[in-house]
């Protein structure tokens, strides 16, 4: 529960804070009874302005003492209900993850029903309730759209989802395993097996011309028998991609990195995603644990619905 890498620390803060609270209570009953007349004269600050106006040493009003006395009150009970004090866990027992778990156990009471009902219907009935795909959306805005964009559209490295181009598949399905499980499709760094920058610029000409972009004809020449011993095993012969591997269609003139000759061969130079997924991060992360099956569900058929133009 606590963040403290050993006791030293939590009995430091604590006492730290219980001699604060303490030492806040000794300088106000100080001041209070400060004297206010002293032989005679009225004690005063020694500052004087206008010639004979002193600034008198007195205490405090009353009320505004006494409203001090009571923060303090305050705090010293706060810090015994509370968890405030080093470990020490309060007097109640609350914490922040008991609270987040009690709100997650309400709204699953509240909510859970209305997921089950729509967790029981196909996913594309529940893509055509409007009401459904509000929900979708909201659970999108949340969940999502800080990598595919809040429009679901993309960016570079985050596939659009609304194009109806898909890496592993677009039907309701590929589309709630994509989210439950997540996605990590890799394309290792091949810059050598090119035979380095010119060879790489060879195949990346053929993979514009695959696409017909503009290219050197030449080049592509070139390119094209690496491209059949390397890149087909993953990008197939005619380079359509292979939706199991989630290794993109090249011939669609779409890009997830760019279709650029030097987008192009940085991809074939640096890989996609290698880096990442040796390093344990996930490209697209599962969100089973996270969201569970009924919201998977509903966020399905709103991702589902927008590459649906009968739909939108
Ligand atoms: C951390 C960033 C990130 C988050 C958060 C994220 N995604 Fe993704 N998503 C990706 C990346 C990157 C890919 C592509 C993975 C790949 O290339 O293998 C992807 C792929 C997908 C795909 C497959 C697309 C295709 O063309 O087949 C779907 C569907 C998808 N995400 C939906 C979602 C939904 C719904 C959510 C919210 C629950 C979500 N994603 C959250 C990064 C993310
Ligand atoms: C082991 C399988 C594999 C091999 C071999 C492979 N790729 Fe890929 N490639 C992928 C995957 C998977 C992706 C998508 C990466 C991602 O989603 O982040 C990809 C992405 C790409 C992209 C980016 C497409 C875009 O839309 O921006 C290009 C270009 C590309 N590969 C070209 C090649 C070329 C050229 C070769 C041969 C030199 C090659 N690939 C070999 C799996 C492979």
């Amino acid at each position: 529960m606590s963040d403290f890498t050993s006791d030293f620390w939590a009995w430091y803060v604590g006492a730290i804070t219980v001699i604060s609270v303490l030492a806040c209570a000794v300088l106000l009953y100080a001041s209070s009874t400060a004297q206010v007349v002293k032989d005679g004269q009225p004690d005063t600050t020694g500052h004087t302005w206008d010639e004979d106006l002193s600034e008198w040493n007195n205490p405090l009003p009353r009320w505004w003492m006494w409203m001090f006395y009571i923060t303090i009150v305050f705090g010293l009970a706060y810090v015994v209900l509370y968890p405030g004090l080093g470990n020490y866990a309060g007097v109640l027992g609350w914490t922040s993850t008991g609270q987040f778990d009690d709100e997650q156990k309400q709204a699953a009471v509240q909510y859970g029903p209305m997921f089950d009902k729509y967790l029981q219907q196909d996913i594309v009935k529940v893509a055509a309730d409007p009401e459904a795909r509000a929900i979708g959306q909201r659970l999108f805005l949340n969940n999502c759209a800080q990598c595919h964009g809040s429009d679901a559209g993309g960016g570079k490295g985050f596939p659009n989802l609304r194009d109806n181009d898909w890496l592993y598949g677009g039907d309701p399905e590929t589309i709630k395993a994509s989210i439950t499980n997540g996605r990590n499709g890799v394309m290792p760094p091949l810059g050598g097996a090119m035979g380095g920058d010119d060879g790489v610029k060879d195949v990346a000409n053929y993979v514009l011309s695959l696409s017909g972009r503009t290219h050197d004809e030449l080049r592509a020449a070139r390119g094209k028998s690496k491209f059949s011993t390397i890149c087909a095993a993953c990008h197939g012969p005619d380079g359509k991609g292979n939706k199991a591997l989630g290794s993109p269609n090249l011939t669609d003139d779409i890009w997830l990195y760019g279709g650029s000759e030097s987008a192009i061969m940085e991809t074939i130079n640096k890989g996609r995603g290698a880096n990442m997924v040796a390093a344990g991060v996930s490209m697209m992360p599962a969100h089973k644990d996270v969201l569970g099956e009924a919201k998977i569900h509903v966020l399905a058929a709103y991702v589902y619905s927008l590459s649906q133009p009968d739909k939108k």
